[in-house]
């Protein structure tokens, strides 16, 4: 047997990390023309004594080269392993990966929809371009009314406006569905103000329609009671201020404990003492406003309520300014996971 090619040959097998190679040197083993299959066939030619003495040398060899090839397999598809073990922790990909998560202001929203929901509320849209009718005039606000002063609009070219609020939507929900009605309507609403602290020119408003007959003013105020413990809490309580707004009548302002100072009041800067915070505008839909979507206000009734999921976001997350949502400012956002 030709001892040096059997040496390279061992060398050959133990630095192979490639299947294919080491397939190449079975066969070179083992293979027709093998170093032990030539070995074998050569042992017929030997002296009869030395053939026994041959063969075990031939089976000794076989063993080993083996034994070789198929430790070198194993080192090689473990390596495999290790290699993609180390592309599944990639070290170059960085460790500390922030997840995104809702805004705060949309995840307010997103909990409103749930109490809702759960009260069998349906979510509708409304454009965000509204007409000067369904923003004013379907609402009881004709030109020159004085209460279109408490929205300080933006106009657009040919008379359409962004909304200043999404009561719009309540008139364009009943023009086309009849009672029994019970839908939200989260939405951005627009107004020329002044910004500070407390006002942003575009914020969110989710505005609530209820119509059917016998709706009440204690409906009202049961559903926004479920409405606000449902999302700041159990322990938070409501009140009911009167107000007026041109298309309901009664009209109430909603108030909410002071969830810092829980209604307490001294010292709260939040509430600023008075612990109560103002949420928003509702009351029962004007028996004009029924009657412009052909609705009779002699055997319908409804109640209707808008309020800004801002203002809880700031109360829920204790933020001294509401500018602060509708900035592009990520290390602010990342506080509310
Ligand atoms: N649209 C009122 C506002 O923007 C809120 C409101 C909605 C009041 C529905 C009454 C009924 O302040």
């Amino acid at each position: 047997m030709d001892q040096t090619s059997l040496v390279e040959l061992k060398d050959k097998i133990s630095s192979t990390y490639n299947t294919d190679e080491l397939a190449k040197l079975r066969l070179l083993a083992f293979g027709r023309k093998g170093i032990v299959t030539s070995y074998l066939k050569s042992i017929g030619t030997l002296p009869v004594k030395e053939r026994a003495k041959a063969g075990q040398e031939a089976n000794n060899i076989r063993v080993e080269l083996e034994n070789l090839l198929q430790q070198q397999l194993d080192k090689i598809v473990s390596h495999k392993e290790s290699i993609e073990d180390v592309d599944y922790i990639d070290i170059t990909i960085p460790t500390d990966v922030t997840y995104g998560h809702s805004h705060p202001v949309m995840a307010i929203i997103d909990d409103l929809v749930k109490v809702f929901w759960q009260m069998g509320y349906q979510v509708v849209n409304g454009p965000e371009i509204e007409t000067e009718w369904y923003n004013f005039e379907a609402l009881n606000m004709p030109e020159g009314h004085p209460a279109r002063d408490m929205q300080d609009t933006f106009y657009l070219e040919h008379g359409n406006l962004p909304r200043t609020h999404t009561s719009g939507v309540q008139v364009r929900w009943m023009e086309e569905h009849k009672p029994p009605i019970r839908v939200i309507s989260p939405g951005k609403v627009y107004r020329n103000e002044d910004e500070d602290a407390r006002h942003a020119w575009m914020f969110y408003q989710v505005e609530g329609l209820v119509v059917d007959k016998h709706v009440s003013l204690a409906d009202l105020k049961g559903t926004l009671t479920t409405m606000i413990k449902g999302i700041l809490g159990e322990d938070i309580e409501i009140r009911l201020r009167p107000s007026y707004f041109p298309y309901t009548e009664p009209s109430v302002e909603l108030d909410a404990t002071c969830i810092i100072c829980h209604g307490n009041g001294k010292d709260c800067a939040t509430c600023g003492g008075s612990g109560w915070l103002e949420l928003g505008g509702a009351g029962m839909v004007h028996p004009d406003v029924l009657l412009r979507a052909n609705i009779d206000p002699l055997i319908y009734s409804g109640f209707a309520f808008g309020f800004g999921p801002e203002r809880i976001a700031l109360i829920k997350y204790a933020v001294p300014d509401i500018r602060e949502f509708w900035r592009p400012n990520i290390k602010f956002l990342r506080q509310f996971p």
